[in-house]
């Protein structure tokens, strides 16, 4: 009896003390530039942890002494690639580096550079005759040797993908699959209400644009339409992709994510520093039963086959970081809950004064500031300044030219 009691009592304390550890949330303060003790202040922020840390930075980590500028990056639809994008983007203008940019200013699908199609140099605007590509962040589908014509051969590829069902559940939404299979249903007057689950029966039965929600990230990665279901086919994409990208991250495990890119990349904690952009929620229209779930593993099959292969790929990577990878990551996001804080107090219009704010060094990063400017910078409207980029890069080409 006592024993039980014990027993009891042994699971009650450690159930408060993980719902306690999950609960914790530093407590946040703006650091300004006129606080005197920074690192004091920091470390109160840290206090709980200190003692656990194993101070063992990983090598790699360690040796890192050269940024990498040649990066490309496939952006994935709706895998929280906007955000991405964004990073490589303020990268690249910090570090004047040339972005690859589509020729085209306007029209349907103009930020891709390839809508159904690779990369090609005369759908981009060209770089002065002695120089590089440097940074490709933009939706194109993927193809070795296309890619090689254009990039510098040291490139590294960085690519991104999200669990297959709730990626169906966003491009369903946000693609408008959705509201056409209900105006669909409603015309051969079906019920409406579980018109999901009646279309993933048989989704080749419907006549619905299905272009972003069938094997989409398959195809944007270089799998034919034609190979969805080619077993040969499909081993062989994954075979391509374990080659050649160094990083595909998964949208899930975001900041884990980031921070093995940043490793990878030998990048700083300031470079990879993000507020979350186009991911306004449409609610959700409709759930997966399992049964639907099962019959879309067999329509996306070759997504399954894509996910499951490289959610493995990135946990062995991430377990061959070391034990201080978990710690830094904890550490970016204390970071980017600062900096998301202070940044919601900056508009276009309001608080362009504000203090920056100071971020201290820390085992991973080294000192820092974020501007107000740098917010706005953050939360730009990515088809503006895509444009003003395209206008400037073609002045710089016209003007090398002469
Ligand atoms: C930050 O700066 C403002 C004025 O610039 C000051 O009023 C405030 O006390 C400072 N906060 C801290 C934590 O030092
Ligand atoms: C800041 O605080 C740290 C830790 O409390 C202390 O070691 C250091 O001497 C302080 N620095 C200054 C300039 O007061
Ligand atoms: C890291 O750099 C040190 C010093 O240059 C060197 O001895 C060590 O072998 C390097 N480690 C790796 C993994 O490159
Ligand atoms: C490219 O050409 C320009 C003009 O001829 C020259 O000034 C510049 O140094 C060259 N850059 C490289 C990287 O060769
Ligand atoms: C699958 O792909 C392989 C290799 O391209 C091809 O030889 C085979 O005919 C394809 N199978 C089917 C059923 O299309």
């Amino acid at each position: 009896m006592e024993f039980v009691m014990h027993l009891i009592f042994l699971t009650i304390s450690s159930l408060w003390f993980i719902l306690q550890m999950s609960f914790y949330e530093p407590p946040l303060q703006r650091i300004n530039s006129t606080f005197t003790n920074v690192s004091s202040c920091w470390e109160l922020v840290h206090s709980p942890r200190k003692d656990a840390v194993e101070q063992t930075p990983t090598v790699s980590h360690i040796n890192c002494s050269t940024k990498t500028n040649h990066v490309a990056f496939l952006k994935v639809h709706k895998t929280g690639s906007t955000t991405i994008m964004n990073i490589f983007i303020r990268f690249a203008i910090q570090n004047k580096l040339n972005i690859v940019l589509s020729k085209r200013t306007s029209g349907y699908g103009f930020n891709y550079h390839g809508y159904e199609n690779t990369i090609r140099r005369e759908n981009i605007v060209p770089v002065p005759y002695n120089e590089t590509y440097y940074i490709l962040c933009n939706h194109v589908l993927y193809e070795r040797e296309a890619f090689q014509s254009i990039l510098p051969k040291d490139t590294v590829y960085i690519g991104i993908i999200r669990e297959p069902a709730s990626h169906m559940m966003s491009a369903a939404a946000y693609y408008s699959l959705y509201h056409g299979l209900v105006n669909n249903a409603v015309e051969k007057g079906l019920p409406t209400n579980n018109i999901v689950s009646v279309f993933l029966e048989n989704p080749f039965k419907w006549n619905v644009p299905t272009t972003f929600v069938h094997n989409r990230m398959s195809f944007d990665f270089g799998l034919k339409r034609g190979s969805f279901y080619n077993e040969t086919e499909i081993e062989r994409l994954l075979k391509t992709l374990d080659e050649d990208f160094s990083l595909i991250m998964l949208m899930e495990y975001f900041d884990e994510s980031l921070v093995l890119m940043k490793r990878i990349l030998c990048w700083e904690t300031k470079d990879i520093i993000y507020v979350p952009l186009n991911s306004v929620q449409r609610g959700a229209f409709f759930v997966l039963k399992p049964e639907d779930i099962k019959n879309l593993k067999k329509w996306n099959y070759a997504d399954y086959k894509l996910y499951e292969h490289f959610q493995k790929v990135f946990w062995d990577k991430v377990h061959a970081e070391g034990s201080d990878f978990f710690l830094e990551v904890q550490e970016y996001k204390l970071i980017l809950k600062q900096v998301e804080i202070y940044c919601a107090e900056v508009e276009p219009d309001n608080n362009l004064d504000l203090e920056p704010l100071y971020v201290p060094k820390s085992l991973w990063n080294k000192e820092f500031k974020m501007t107000s400017q740098e917010c706005l910078d953050m939360k730009v409207e990515k088809l503006p300044l895509l444009r003003s980029l395209i206008r400037i890069a073609w002045n710089r080409y016209v003007s090398a030219s002469k």
